[in-house]
């Protein structure tokens, strides 16, 4: 039997195991533009649980289970037992008992680790306070469809240093690039939280025009993530300087992309004539999203495939 994977931290998966993962990802995205079957999750299931809202994740995941033979199952806090304290480890073990993966977007990245540890299906996660993962892996292959290898590129983060710049933290140690992060004071980067082997692959700068200087990407996400609303009149006050505007691409490299994960909050971390304008790929990042998540699917459930 093959061993248990999950998918809780970027990091989880080694180099090869990505490269592997976004050839099936060129080969499963080619074959739905041309509108041929792949089926080979029939009789699959995967159990989404939500306990925090989604447009993106919730959609690339049901519908990439389904273009792929299986069956997605969504739960949510507000209407099962979940939101009403049963044990996160004995909800682990009953779950998993009844399909062939779960999909977890929670609070605390501990949540979904005490879940994976009692369950006997993989586990991926959707989002969590610490990391967002599969957002990494969709836009890592999205700047590879666009620019080619993102090895000793550097990638510019401006704004908070959440779940989401953690995670392309970690993917700088897996795939040796740089990140050049700036954030206001007070909300830097916590190397321990971020889930860092070292501070070779980041530098922090103070003035993010400064983070965005000759980079190949520039990426921000929101000022104030989901859970942290009770922050957010004091976050918007802190964070204007922030914004990624065109000031700010024009001192990144000529041809630098643009990236968000969305959603996206227009005139606050992003000017409008930036996420609408010419060096944005927001709507690739968000499509890649299912046909990474696909290869990752096929992965975590069949093993290595080759075709
Ligand atoms: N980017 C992302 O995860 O979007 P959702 O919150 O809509 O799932
Ligand atoms: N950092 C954001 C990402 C949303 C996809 C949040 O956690 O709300």
């Amino acid at each position: 039997m093959r061993p248990l994977k999950h998918f809780l931290r970027f990091k989880d998966l080694s180099l090869d195991e990505f490269e592997h993962l976004f050839a099936r990802t060129r080969w499963i995205k080619d074959r739905f533009k041309q509108y041929q079957q792949y089926w080979p999750l029939v009789d699959r299931t995967l159990v989404m649980i939500f306990e925090k809202a989604s447009t993106r994740t919730r959609l690339s995941f049901e519908a990439g289970m389904q273009q792929l033979g299986g069956a997605a199952i969504y739960l949510n806090t507000r209407d099962s037992q979940l939101g009403r304290g049963e044990p996160v480890e004995d909800a682990a073990q009953v779950i998993s008992r009844m399909c062939d993966a779960v999909m977890i977007r929670t609070f605390e990245q501990e949540i979904i680790e005490r879940f994976a540890k009692h369950s006997r299906v993989p586990v991926i996660n959707g989002l969590t306070n610490e990391y967002h993962p599969c957002q990494i892996m969709a836009d890592i292959f999205t700047f590879i469809e666009h620019r080619g290898s993102i090895k000793g590129k550097t990638v510019a983060w401006i704004g908070d240093s959440n779940n989401v710049c953690n995670t392309w933290l970690q993917a700088a140690e897996v795939f040796d690039f740089n990140v050049h992060v700036s954030t206001p004071p007070g909300y830097e980067v916590e190397a321990e939280r971020a889930g860092l082997y070292g501070d070779d692959h980041y530098e922090q700068f103070a003035d993010p025009m400064d983070a965005a200087r000759g980079a190949d990407l520039v990426t921000t996400d929101v000022w104030t993530s989901m859970g942290f609303e009770a922050e957010n009149e004091q976050r918007c006050r802190v964070f204007q300087d922030w914004r990624v505007d065109t000031d700010m691409m024009r001192v990144a490299k000529p041809d630098a992309l643009f990236m968000h994960c969305l959603p996206a909050h227009r005139g606050e971390e992003v000017a409008k004539e930036v996420i609408d304008g010419p060096h944005s790929v927001v709507w690739d990042e968000a499509e890649n999203r299912m046909h990474t998540q696909k290869a990752l699917l096929e992965y975590l459930l069949l093993g290595r495939v080759e075709g």
